[in-house]
């Protein structure tokens, strides 16, 4: 095949390997952790849901559901989306399961694959990782503040805490909301000239996305544009004001930002995001908000919910580009390396042996000669290779070759299990 008919991976999807899946897992570890001792429970959710559950709670007019789902229909007929965020399919799991019935708060966290059609840079791929949480049905600023520490808590055991920014702010509820939107559509009348094309429809559609436009004249204008929190209705101000009180109290360090309003309409109140060091669009490492009304949109009980969601690419990057370094993976000790039909017949069975006491060990079966499989030990650094011949097998012993010291001694094949991990505990 020509090398430009190979077949490649889809724009925007790569494979994660070496450093960047060693971070991938320290970041797993860290997080699962963290989770377990705050006892959130983990929930594991379809990779794909019905589109009309992304439409109803992320919003029409947002970007996401309006540019960047990856939407097909099944053979049925019905229209199916790959999540491009976790929210709408843990509110959905917690009205189909029932939830509300259990002790409140419900804390739930995940980890996985989310797919968005997006124009890919660094730190921007179509299909990219996130760790998520979610607490549902309980509303207190102290539920924000608990939140917002187990997130600063992560980034603290990562060594990226530092190294970021919170940024916080109230989007109000519906009241408030309502009569700053038209105050907002106002100011932005008669302003086309010094918008941009997507401003110019946001400010039917979706006037807030009108406040973190990224274009340099659109900056401008929002930088004088009226505020939400100077709007909040007395419920909302002291939410918020009880909140940072919180944060405050526990030392959390947050700039106000009354131009984050986030990309999904399901937010109130309480809206956050970390930002990284470097400066950029790509520069949000997670962020997450109170959402009190999404799960009446999706036809339940009025029920509270707040959540994050963790941009682990987007950690790996900031992390790489820290030189942050991560307990290394261990590697492998042992090397089983045979040589005849009779002995690699035996072979497996001692590798697997091995495996049962813990031992970190690998074969090399598939090599046909005793030089190739001392070359591939040789290059995996093993502190021992265990060597069988026609002989060993006739004899029942192994021969136990210090790699360092290219020593060897014969140890009778039902010892060798407790010989290595003698070997390997005093070494
Ligand atoms: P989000 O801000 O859309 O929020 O995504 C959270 C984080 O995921 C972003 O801050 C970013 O780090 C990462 N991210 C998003 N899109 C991409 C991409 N294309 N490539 C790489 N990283 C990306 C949510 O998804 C909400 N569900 C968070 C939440 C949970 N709010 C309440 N609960």
């Amino acid at each position: 095949m020509a090398s430009q008919d190979r077949i490649q991976s889809p724009k925007g999807m790569r494979d994660l390997m070496d450093d960047d899946a060693c971070y991938f897992e320290y970041i797993y570890d860290v997080v699962r952790k963290r989770f377990n001792q705050c006892g959130f429970k983990h929930i594991e959710f379809p990779i794909f849901e019905e589109t009309r559950l992304f439409e109803r709670s992320i919003g029409d007019t947002s970007d996401i559901v309006s540019k960047e789902m990856y939407t097909f229909e099944s053979k049925s007929g019905k229209s199916f989306t790959l999540r491009p965020e976790g929210t709408a399919s843990v509110c959905r799991s917690y009205l189909q399961k029932n939830m509300s019935q259990l002790p409140q708060p419900v804390e739930l966290w995940y980890m996985g694959p989310f797919f968005r059609y997006e124009r890919p840079q660094k730190g921007r791929y179509r299909q990219f990782y996130q760790v998520g949480a979610e607490i549902l049905g309980e509303s207190s600023p102290a539920i924000d503040a608990q939140l917002i520490l187990l997130y600063a808590n992560i980034l603290r055991d990562l060594e990226l805490l530092d190294h970021t920014e919170l940024q916080l702010n109230s989007l109000g509820c519906k009241d408030c909301r309502g009569s700053y939107i038209s105050e907002l559509k106002r100011y932005y009348e008669g302003k086309d000239r010094s918008m941009c094309e997507d401003c110019i429809s946001r400010r039917e559609k979706n006037p807030m996305r009108l406040l973190d436009c990224k274009d340099e004249d659109c900056i401008i204008l929002a930088e004088i544009a009226p505020k939400l929190p100077d709007n909040l209705c007395e419920c909302c101000n002291d939410f918020h004001v009880e909140l940072k009180k919180y944060l405050d109290e526990l030392g959390i360090k947050y700039t106000e930002n009354p131009s984050l309003v986030r990309g999904l309409d399901y937010y109130s109140k309480t809206v956050f995001e970390f930002w990284g060091s470097h400066k950029g669009a790509q520069n949000a490492i997670g962020g997450g908000g109170r959402y009190d009304g999404l799960l009446e949109i999706l036809g339940g009980e009025p029920t509270p919910g707040i959540g994050f969601g963790m941009g682990v690419d987007r950690m790996i990057l900031e992390m790489e580009r820290l030189d942050i370094s991560i307990p290394k993976r261990e590697k492998v000790d042992i090397f089983v390396a045979s040589l005849g039909d009779a002995a690699k017949l035996k072979t497996l069975t001692l590798i697997n042996n091995l495996h049962e006491a813990d031992v970190r060990c690998v074969g090399g079966v598939g090599k046909p000669t005793m030089k190739a499989q001392l070359k591939l030990a040789d290059s995996l650094r093993v502190k021992y290779a265990l060597l069988m011949g026609e002989l060993e097998v006739k004899d029942n012993v192994v021969l136990v070759k210090d790699m360092e010291r290219g020593s060897q001694e014969k140890v009778p094949m039902e010892e060798v299990v407790d010989f290595v991990l003698d070997k390997l505990k005093n070494s």
